[in-house]
C-alpha cells in the first residue's frame, strides 16, 4: 500500500498531516508513505508547480493524498507556472476523470448551515463531477482584437465518450444509493450541454432501475438552497461541478467538512487508483495558525481507504470517528468553535484507538 502525500500550499500540509496520522493509527499492512512537492512550494523549490518527480511518485503509488494548492503571491505568474496547474496536471496526466464529492449534514451541525435546520438536516447527496474535460482543459488564450480591445477566450467542449464514462460512474453510484440521478447542464443555451444531455439519456437505457431527471444549472443552484434534500446523486460537468460543490459545502455548514475522491480507470491491488483531497483550497489567510479544520482531509483519507485500498471497514471507522467528534460538540474555528487543527486530529485518532 503505497500512498503519495502531497500537502501543497497554505493549510494543505497542516490538514494533510492530521489525515496521515489517522492512516498511521490504523493497522494497514505494508503501508508506505512518500512525500512530494506540489503547488507554489514546488514552483519555488523546483521551478514548476508539478515537478516530474512528483508526477512519477503519483504514478508509482496506489493513491495520492492531496492537501491544497494556491498562493496569491503567484497570481501574476504565467498560467503554466501557477500552483493550480499542479492539481489540474495531476487530474489530467493521471486520467482522473471522475470526481466524487459527497455532502451530508452531520448530526449536531444542522444549526451551522446557512439554511434553516429542518432544511439542512435533509442533505445527503453525492456530486459526481467530470474532471478531465470542459472549459477547464479546452484551448484558451487572450489576444487583441482588430478594434484594439483585449479579449480572453476558453473553449468549452465535451466529446461523447467523455460524457458516457462519467455517466456510467454516476448511474452506478446512484444505483448504490437511493436510485435517483439528476444530471445538471445548461442545454437551453450551450451545445456542449445538449450533447451532454443526449448522451446521459442514451446511457440511462442501461440503468432502468435508476430514476433520471435533468436540471439547468441555474435552477439546480436555486434548488440546492431551496430544498437540497431532493437531491441524491448529481452528475455534471467540470465547471458546474466546481461551483455546485462549493455551494453544497455551505449548505451542510462548512467547506472544512467536504472530502473528495478523483478516480480514473487504473486498478490497484485492492481497488482503483485515486487522488483524495478536501474540496477547500489553501486558505492562505489562516495558514500556519493551527486554525484549519482537518476533518475534510481526514474524510478524504476515509475515501482513499474505501476506493483505493479496499478497506471499507476502516473507511467507516474513520467516518464514524469524525461524526462522533462533531456529535460530541467539538468545533473548529470554521464552525464557530476554538478547537485547533491538532486538537481535532487528536479527537479522531483518540476515537480510533480507544
Ligand atoms: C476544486 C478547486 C480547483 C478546481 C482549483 C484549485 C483549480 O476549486 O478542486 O474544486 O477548480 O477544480
Ligand atoms: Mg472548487
Amino acid at each position: 500500500m503505497k500512498i503519495a502525500v502531497f500537502g501543497g500550499d497554505g493549510i494543505g500540509p497542516e490538514v494533510t498531516r492530521q489525515a496521515v496520522r489517522v492512516l498511521e493509527t490504523l493497522d494497514l499492512p505494508g503501508l508506505t508513505l512518500f512525500e512530494g512537492d506540489v503547488g507554489a512550494v514546488a514552483y519555488r523549490r523546483h521551478g514548476h508547480p508539478l515537478p516530474e518527480e512528483t508526477l512519477a511518485m503519483a504514478r508509482e503509488a496506489d493513491a495520492v493524498l492531496f492537501g491544497a494548492v494556491g498562493d496569491p503571491a503567484c497570481d501574476d505568474l504565467p498560467r503554466e507556472h501557477r500552483p493550480e496547474q499542479a492539481i489540474l496536471g495531476l487530474r489530467s496526466e493521471l486520467g482522473l476523470f471522475a470526481n466524487l464529492r459527497p455532502a451530508t449534514t452531520f448530526g449536531g451541525l444542522e444549526n451551522m448551515s446557512g439554511l434553516r435546520p429542518e432544511i439542512a438536516r435533509e442533505i445527503d447527496m453525492l456530486i459526481v463531477r467530470e474532471l478531465n474535460g470542459d472549459v477547464y482543459f479546452g484551448e484558451k488564450g487572450t489576444h487583441t482584437r482588430t478594434d484594439g480591445q483585449r479579449e480572453g477566450w476558453d473553449r468549452m467542449s465535451y466529446a461523447e465518450g467523455e460524457v458516457r464514462r462519467i455517466a456510467h460512474v454516476a448511474f452506478a453510484a446512484a444505483r448504490g444509493r437511493s436510485g435517483r440521478l439528476t444530471s445538471v447542464d445548461k442545454a437551453n443555451v450551450l451545445e456542449t450541454s445538449q450533447l451532454w444531455r443526449d448522451v446521459v439519456c442514451e446511457v440511462a437505457v442501461d440503468y432502468p432501475d435508476v430514476e433520471l431527471d435533468h436540471l439547468y444549472v441555474d435552477n439546480a443552484a436555486m434548488q440546492m438552497v431551496r430544498a437540497p434534500g431532493q437531491f441524491d446523486t448529481i452528475v455534471t460537468g467540470n465547471l458546474f461541478g466546481d461551483i455546485l460543490s462549493d455551494q453544497a459545502s455551505m449548505c451542510v455548514g462548512s467547506i472544512g467538512l467536504l472530502p473528495s475522491a478523483s478516480l480514473g480507470e487504473r486498478r490497484t491491488a485492492h481497488g482503483t487508483f485515486g487522488l483524495y483531497e478536501p474540496i477547500h483550497g489553501s486558505a492562505p489567510d489562516i495558514a500556519g495558525q493551527g486554525r484549519a479544520n482537518p476533518l475534510a482531509a481526514i474524510l478524504s483519507a476515509a475515501m482513499l481507504l474505501r476506493h483505493s485500498l479496499g478497506r471499507e471497514d476502516d473507511a467507516r471507522s474513520v467516518e464514524k470517528a469524525v461524526a462522533d467528534t462533531l456529535a460530541d460538540g467539538l468545533r473548529g474555528f470554521d464552525l464557530g468553535g476554538d478547537a485547533s487543527t491538532e486538537r481535532l486530529g487528536d479527537a479522531v485518532v483518540g476515537r480510533l484507538v480507544g
